[in-house]
């Protein structure tokens, strides 16, 4: 499930999806306890008021959402068509025999419910399906393996909440990262079903002064302000690297804090094998990245709080996260460290630093025992994936945009071809993003915010 380098976006400097885009941003430890001021157990409660309800009606609708809207539920003709194909999909790839008797109850639950429920056998197929149809991500060859977490009957926030803490560890496995999915209580009509905010369950906050100045990661300016007007205090010196609590939202009701505890993740220090300074830079990333604020559609039915996880490529570390100008920005510093004259361009200061990062975020996670691949073994691991695909007599979905990794990409073979891209279900959306996490600089004139 390596990931994405893709150009940023506009707006993405502050965390801020695309509307409506079919899939995840894929391409793109031990924290301390002192300074935390809120010590908890698993998936803790935190804080849950002094959100003005103005903004949390704001967060009711999930449009792109099956059910959500209005009275909500789309025709049964609509989903039943959605249903249709999937179901049938699953038989034929599953070898389960003709789905008539299947569809017949199928059809007969949606008439008489408005939805239907999918057996685990269907749920772990299309979780499945879903992250081999996800066109951004270049680390499919493994979809097979995904391990589905069937948590449909878990709704409320304080058990969706632990219910992450529990994912992180048995994704984490120690350092050997499994490609983990959890999946929770569906939309239904009439109810909403729970949602994550924050885009990832590990993230770290970006404390922006009035001055503009961001501390931490200026790509989550948006919702470290929103657990700001949901009562996280933040640490205190605010860090660079602190990590957030999760923003949890029961079925359209208010949203919640929950504290990750500081063992549910793993953590890992930067270091060079080389270049002693390097670990003096203080950097650091978490092992595993859990996207969070995806819906995950099978067969018509919206899960809308379904995080998943893969392991890290390198490069969405070390070129993107701890590299972009707009992120960490880590390349002038490390260039000054090398001895590179930054005087021109054409020295290549950024390209060097660049890469010696890359090398220090492999050897760190290598040296921490934490699963995490390279851009180059990643990309041959795709083509094998398209390979086996065509020999299924399937056509895989790519977007060149996003499986091409932002370094040393013309050494990497998935580079020198294109790729057919179009939308398939079962797959991941990405939710509109709620006003609430609406660029900062749009909404600096509301009230009641934390200064930060
Ligand atoms: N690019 C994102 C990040 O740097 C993670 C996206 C998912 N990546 C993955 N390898 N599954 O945090």
């Amino acid at each position: 499930m390596a990931g994405s380098q893709h150009p940023v976006p506009a707006g993405s400097l502050w965390g801020v999806p695309e509307p409506r885009l079919p899939h995840e941003d894929r391409y793109g430890q031990g924290a301390g306890e002192q300074g935390r001021p809120f010590p908890c157990s698993a998936g803790c409660l935190v804080a849950s008021d002094g959100i003005d309800p103005g903004y949390a009606g704001d967060l009711d609708a999930v449009p792109g959402g099956g059910f959500a809207a209005g009275d909500g539920s789309p025709a049964p003709g609509s989903l039943f068509a959605s249903a249709e194909r999937f179901i049938t999909l699953f038989h034929s790839e599953n070898r389960a025999g003709p789905p008539g008797r299947r569809l017949a109850r199928v059809r007969r639950e949606i008439e008489t419910t408005g939805t239907y429920w999918h057996t685990t056998a269907e749920l772990e197929f299309g979780a499945r399906v879903a992250w081999r149809n996800s066109s951004r991500c270049i680390g499919r060859l493994y979809w097979h393996s995904l391990r589905v977490r069937d948590r449909r009957e878990v709704a409320a926030a304080p058990d969706v909440a632990a219910e992450c803490v529990a994912h992180l560890r048995e994704a984490t496995n120690g350092g050997r990262i499994r490609p983990t999915i959890t999946v929770f209580a569906p939309e239904t009509p009439g109810r909403p079903g729970p949602r994550i905010l924050s885009p990832q369950l590990v993230r770290y906050a970006g404390y922006q002064a009035a001055d503009g100045a961001v501390i931490g990661d200026p790509a989550n300016v948006a919702i470290t302000r929103l657990a700001g007007a949901l009562g996280w205090r933040g640490r205190w010196p605010a860090g660079r690297f602190d990590i957030l609590p999760m923003v949890v939202q029961e079925g359209g009701t208010r949203l919640e804090l929950h504290e990750l505890p500081a063992d549910a993740v793993l953590e890992v220090g930067i270091g060079h094998p080389e270049f002693g300074w390097f670990a003096d830079l203080g950097l650091r990333w978490y092992a595993v990245p859990v996207i969070s604020d995806m819906y995950l559609d099978v067969g018509g039915i919206h899960y809308p709080a379904a995080p998943f996880n893969g392991w890290y490529m390198c490069t969405e570390i070390g070129s993107r996260d701890l590299g972009d100008t707009g992120r960490y920005d880590q390349l002038p510093v490390i260039a000054w460290h090398m001895g590179l004259s930054m005087a021109s361009e054409r020295t290549l200061w950024k390209d060097k630093a660049m890469t010696e990062l890359n090398l220090a975020v492999l050897h760190s996670f290598a040296a921490a025992g934490v699963t995490i691949s390279d851009h180059h073994t990643e990309s041959v691991r795709f083509l094998q994936h398209l390979e086996r695909e065509a020999r299924h007599g399937r056509a895989c979905p790519a977007d060149w945009t996003w499986i091409v990794p932002p370094t040393a990409s013309s050494a990497t073979p998935v580079f020198h071809r294109y790729y057919e891209d179009f939308d398939q279900t079962p797959n991941f959306y990405r939710h509109p993003a709620p006003p609430l996490l609406a660029p900062a600089r749009l909404r600096d004139h509301q009230p009641g915010l934390a200064a930060w």
